[in-house]
């Protein structure tokens, strides 16, 4: 009799926060996190979806929005009290502004300070205060959603979201080399279109997806599923060596 397959457990003992949470992409790393053994802090803005997807008994909500340092000190601060300082943290809550984010000539300023704000500010933020609850117990590992529009001139009609994910691998650099010595890693995902509700906009016109797809030499749009595996690959102690990187799961999109 073959035995019944059950999560694997990679992240058995672990604490985690992802923000972004409630949907996507953190959505999909939570749940995984969850059936790998982690307890998860599911953090995010939309205070009703975190609380719609941390169901299981080893999840919870965290009522966060990232560009707030009272909202994000005061979920971390709400998590300690229960003991809860999280040893594994996803800086992933991420906002791309379709219809407004444009070329340089005709991006407006508010456009590229609401993008900022979320992406970058909202990185710092949670970082600051994942690195201060790491710094209590010995280290931890962070894991960024960065962009291949960060790296490359994929986004060169989204200067604010590109310039902002750029920001993001930088941040996720210089963190990581100013703990390395303390126990805290740090590393950035790339994944590729990933069809979640942020990129809506480019899924329901087959025009512009065409041409965001055959720019993925693997010749599809990734998914979530696709993503969950480094996630927690970074996350887990398999990866206890590695910092600083920048991990491209995106079919080819970044390097070929
Ligand atoms: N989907 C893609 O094609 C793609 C590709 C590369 C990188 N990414 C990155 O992956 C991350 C997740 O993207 P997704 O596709 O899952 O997006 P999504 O829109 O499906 O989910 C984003 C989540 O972040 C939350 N959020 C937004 N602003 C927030 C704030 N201020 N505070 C707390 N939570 C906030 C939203 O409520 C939402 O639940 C983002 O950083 C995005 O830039 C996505």
């Amino acid at each position: 009799m073959s035995p019944v397959p059950g999560p694997s457990g990679r992240l058995s003992g672990k604490t985690a926060l992802v923000t972004g949470a409630a949907a996507g992409i953190g959505r999909a790393v939570a749940d995984r996190f969850v059936a790998e053994g982690a307890r998860v802090a599911y953090a995010d803005r939309d205070a009703a979806g975190a609380r719609t997807a941390a169901t299981a008994a080893t999840a919870r909500p965290v009522a966060m929005d990232v560009t707030d340092e009272q909202s994000v000190a005061a979920g971390f601060a709400a998590l300690a009290a229960d003991g809860w300082v999280p040893d594994v943290v996803v800086v992933n809550a991420g906002v791309q502004l379709f219809g407004e984010d444009a070329a340089v000539a005709d991006l407006d300023l508010d456009v590229w300070r609401r993008t900022h704000d979320v992406n970058l500010t909202g990185a710092f933020l949670t970082l600051k205060y994942a690195v201060r609850g790491m710094l209590t117990i010995g280290g931890g590992s962070i894991v960024l959603s960065g962009s291949p529009t960060g790296v490359r001139g994929e986004g060169s009609d989204f200067t604010a979201y590109a310039s902002s994910k750029a920001g993001m691998h930088g941040l996720g650099r210089t963190v990581a080399a100013a703990y390395a010595n303390r126990g805290i890693r740090v590393n950035t995902v790339i994944p590729p279109y990933t069809e979640t509700g942020l990129v809506s906009t480019i899924t329901q016109d087959p025009a512009a997806r065409a041409a965001i797809v055959s720019r993925i030499p693997m010749g599809r749009a990734g998914t979530t599923a696709d993503l969950e595996g480094v996630y927690v690959f970074l996350a887990s102690d398999d990866s206890a060596f590695a910092t600083g990187a920048a991990v491209a799961v995106d079919g080819g999109m970044t390097t070929l």
